[in-house]
């Protein structure tokens, strides 16, 4: 399903690779991180390419919500008691400068992106004390923040945490613009990248140095990050004929409800849930409901999901691949708050091509190891890859193909092999083997995206065993019966 974004923008077509090439930098991926970051290498004279499976800003940058904030859920009081005052604050002023870096690019570029200056609140219906906790982080930290009661939302709340000018904007605009400036190469899959060589179906591009702006990392080794991130889906709903507020909006209560104007739609997210985790579906319903309760006049103009990753320690991964491939850069672990984590990778990454030290490349440094930080999420995700793995040896498929009720989708064995199976409307069978290609965990059923997702590490199908995200690389084989 269509965003907002994408159905009110047509970013032009480029042609796909033909050929070989050298050049001082290739960034692979064309959303908001990798273009960003080779529109900073452009600006410092780097002859520099972006490759992209698909198109530009079809990932999740054409999805998201696009509020620019430093105001990253509640992590404030978290980071000062995990890491301390001064990590708190490098974090803290890093995103404060990816806000007015976007600002300036907007300003200096003459961009017509909706850029727009706006409060950003945390809040909540039922509980204070953490919100206060976050007031008094910022406010050590040097903040522009205020604990408050009163808002622009159509409830009652317990409390909020303002952080004065924060940002938002239309993103594929902004990519739009920026793109114009570069080259790039769509319907570029990289296949494999072996050193400096990076090869696609149509040429291979020899380059100094490579990012890789993935979202997911799209090789496992070296780097790991599948062992030190999980994916997090979440919802989407864009209404119209409703009073909008001025303010972006994070609840930060189970259910919580986010909420951001733009110039034509209020947007409401939720129903956040890990990635391959959600058989119930209902996770659009949870959304309709709030705006039938909050806004009864509602008229519905769009729906859409989208997922991020989320690292084990709350830090994104910005900078070198791994000590193996010093001339190799990541950027990813976003955890839903990729504008200005984006802004920040193509300040790091530019500075570190360029041989300049950056004050905030060491908080990000994919190689840091926070154990005791990443030890819960660490195991947890152990625990879901194990079982994951273990799915397809012990655990007995219940469903047949004839129980299967049209519109749904279920595992179930064929001779000795499991297929995630799905019946359509008109009551055809489409069937894929049931393990995902990345590292071969069960897929599971998400009935609100009729598609097929992993729970291990995210990767996701349609229900003909075309590839929606990352970190899988490969088609599945489909068959209808
Ligand atoms: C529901 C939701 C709401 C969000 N709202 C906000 C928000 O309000 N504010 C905020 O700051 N963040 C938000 N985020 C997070 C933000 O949208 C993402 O972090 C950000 O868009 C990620 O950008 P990216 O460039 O890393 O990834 P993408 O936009 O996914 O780009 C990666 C690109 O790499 C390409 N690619 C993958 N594999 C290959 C390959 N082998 N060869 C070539 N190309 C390849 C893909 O096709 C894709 O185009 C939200 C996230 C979600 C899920
Ligand atoms: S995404 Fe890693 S096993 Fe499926």
């Amino acid at each position: 399903m269509k965003s907002v974004w994408e159905e009110a923008v047509e970013i032009g077509e480029r042609k796909s690779l033909e050929g070989n090439l050298d050049v001082d930098v290739a960034v692979i991926g064309a959303g908001m991180a990798g273009i960003l970051t080779a529109f900073a290498l452009k600006c410092q004279g780097k002859n520099v390419v972006v490759l992209e499976a698909d198109r530009i800003g079809s990932g999740q940058t054409g999805k998201t919500t696009a509020k620019i904030t430093a105001q990253h859920g509640l992590i404030y009081h978290k980071m000062i008691r995990r890491y301390g005052v001064e990590k708190a604050s490098v974090y803290a002023r890093a995103n404060r400068v990816a806000i007015d870096a976007f600002e300036w690019i907007v300003k200096e570029r003459k961009i017509d992106c909706h850029f727009k200056r706006v409060p950003a609140y945390l809040y909540s219906t039922t509980d204070d004390r953490k919100l206060k906790k976050e007031a008094e982080a910022a406010e050590v930290l040097g903040i522009r923040a205020f604990f408050t009661r009163e808002t622009e939302l159509p409830f009652e709340v317990k409390g909020a945490v303002c952080f004065q000018d924060q940002a938002q904007f239309h993103p594929l605009l902004f990519v739009k613009e920026i793109a114009k400036e570069l080259t790039i190469y769509e319907k570029t899959k990289v296949l494999s990248v072996r050193g400096h060589k990076i090869e696609t179906e149509g040429g291979t591009v020899t380059a100094e140095h490579i990012v890789f702006a993935t979202h997911y990392p799209i090789t496992n080794l070296p780097g790991f990050y599948f062992l030190r991130q999980h994916q997090e889906r979440s919802y989407v709903l864009a209404v119209s004929g409703v009073k909008r507020p001025e303010g972006i909006y994070y609840g930060i209560d189970k259910k919580g409800i986010s909420f951001r104007s733009t110039e034509e739609a209020l947007l409401l997210g939720g129903g956040g849930h890990r990635t391959g985790e959600n058989k119930k579906g209902g996770a659009y319903e949870e959304l309709v409901k709030a705006a039938e309760q909050y806004f009864p006049q509602y008229e519905e103009k769009a729906r859409w999901s989208a997922q991020d990753c989320m690292p084990h320690d709350g830090i994104p991964f910005i900078g070198k691949y791994s000590v193996f491939r010093p001339y190799w850069y990541v950027a990813t672990g976003f955890q839903k708050w990729g504008m200005t984590s984006s802004m920040l990778s193509a300040i790091i990454i530019c500075d570190r091509i360029c041989g300049r030290d950056n004050p905030y490349e060491r908080l990000f440094k994919p190689q840091r190891f926070h154990f005791f930080a990443s030890l819960e999420l660490l195991l947890k995700d152990v625990g879901k890859s194990v079982k994951g793995l273990a799915k397809g040896f012990f655990h007995l498929p219940f469903k047949t193909l004839d129980s299967l009720p049209k519109g749904h989708g279920g595992i179930i064995r064929i001779g000795f092999r499991r297929f995630a199976c799905y019946k359509d409307e008109h009551g055809n069978v489409h069937r894929i083997l049931a393990r995902c290609p990345h590292m071969g965990c069960e897929l599971e059923w998400n009935p609100d995206e009729l598609s097929w997702d992993c729970p291990c590490h995210g990767s996701r199908y349609d229900v003909d065993g075309k590839l929606l995200d990352c970190p899988a690389q490969k088609e599945k084989k489909f068959s209808v019966t």
